[in-house]
């Protein structure tokens, strides 16, 4: 951290109070307030989160850095205002969003994102790669989880901030948020670090799937245990909660969580079951994916599981499976 990320990490820090300020205590602030109320967000956690409303004007952002001291190149070189490239003019970047600070791993407020609440698109806006917003660099809400995943040794990734934000408030704690919707290598190395089990809750519609099926195997070979829970169809953790409750949400990721070979074995079945090719094909990737399975109970449980599914003799996947993980750990 050098004083130019320090002036950065400032900007961020006052304009984030400010922003908290006219969400909680500004009449400008009402209706956004009511909306995140009414989605089940409590006062405290967005006083906890220093959730806040970027107001509906176009230099609310500038003026305030102008007023503090800061310039308007530094404040659009940290993300936080745009540039008309026709008169070089700044303006503000976050226009009537709900601002949810992005915080690095050290627990200092380095960007934002910006949630959109008149239809606006996108629906989601982030501040842009700056100095020190490195999104392969970033988990959401590590610094927070970073002591409940080591105790645990597993790691909850989500897709969505409000995700992570609603269920650190049933006191599920070890939960990081995606930043967009790919995992770096950063990102991976990372999450190696800190616990041997990661564990995906992406939304249960295709983007989700799709998302748990490519991340889930760049987790896997890359060594680590890697565990799925699979949400009800049309749901994502935040909406899981609102619809069942904390108590219901508690027992899923207690009870519901199964490995990623496990996952794509139900995944793969539909479509080898009239076409053998498929099927063949299928198999092939069951067994490249169950290499990677480091503990041997759970492995030998997948071989069981599989050769039921799929009618094929344990014998046959076995056989086929070297004695070690590829991954040396
Ligand atoms: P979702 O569309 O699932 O949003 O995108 P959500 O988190 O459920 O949001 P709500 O409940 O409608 O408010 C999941 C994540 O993908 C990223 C965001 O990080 C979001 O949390 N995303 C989505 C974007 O970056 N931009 C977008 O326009 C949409
Ligand atoms: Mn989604
Ligand atoms: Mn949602
Ligand atoms: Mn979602
Ligand atoms: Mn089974």
């Amino acid at each position: 951290v050098d004083d130019n990320d320090m002036q950065f990490i400032k900007m961020h820090e006052h304009i984030t109070d400010l922003f908290h300020h006219i969400l909680i205590h500004t009449n400008e602030g009402e209706a956004a307030l009511n909306y995140l109320i009414d989605r089940g967000f409590s006062s405290d956690i967005l006083k906890r989160e220093k959730i806040g409303l970027a107001p509906k004007m176009s230099s609310f952002t500038k003026n305030a850095i102008l007023e503090k001291g800061f310039t308007e190149e530094a404040a659009y070189s940290a993300g936080l205002l745009s540039r008309n490239e026709e008169n070089f003019s700044y303006y503000d970047r976050f226009v009537n969003r709900i601002m949810i600070p992005i915080k690095n791993h050290q627990d200092y407020v380095i960007g934002f994102t910006a949630r959109s609440i008149d239809g606006s698109e996108p629906k989601y806006l982030n501040t842009p790669e700056t100095k020190v917003f490195q999104k392969r660099h970033l988990l959401f809400n590590l610094s927070d989880a970073r002591k409940s995943i080591r105790q645990q040794d597993e790691v909850i990734l989500m897709e969505g901030h409000l995700d992570v934000l609603k269920v650190k408030s049933v006191n599920v704690e070890n939960i990081v948020g995606l930043m967009g919707t790919a995992l770096s290598d950063e990102n991976i190395n990372l999450l190696d670090r800190l616990a041997s089990n990661v564990t995906l809750m992406f939304d249960g519609d295709n983007a989700g799937a799709q998302a748990t099926m490519s991340i889930g195997e760049q987790l896997l070979k890359h060594g680590l245990n890697t565990f799925v829970i699979q949400l009800p169809r049309g749901m994502d953790p935040d909406e899981f909660i609102v619809e069942n409750g904390e108590a219901a949400f508690r027992d899923l990721v207690k009870n519901e969580k199964r490995h990623y070979v496990h996952f794509l074995s139900e995944k793969l079945l539909n479509e080898s079951m009239h076409n053998d090719l498929a099927y063949s094909q299928n198999i092939n990737a069951l067994i490249d994916a169950l290499k990677y399975v480091n503990d041997s109970a759970i492995k030998s449980r997948l071989i069981m599981h599989i050769s039921e599914r799929y009618n094929i003799d344990k014998s046959q996947i076995e056989s086929r499976l070297p004695v070690k993980n590829p991954v040396k750990r």
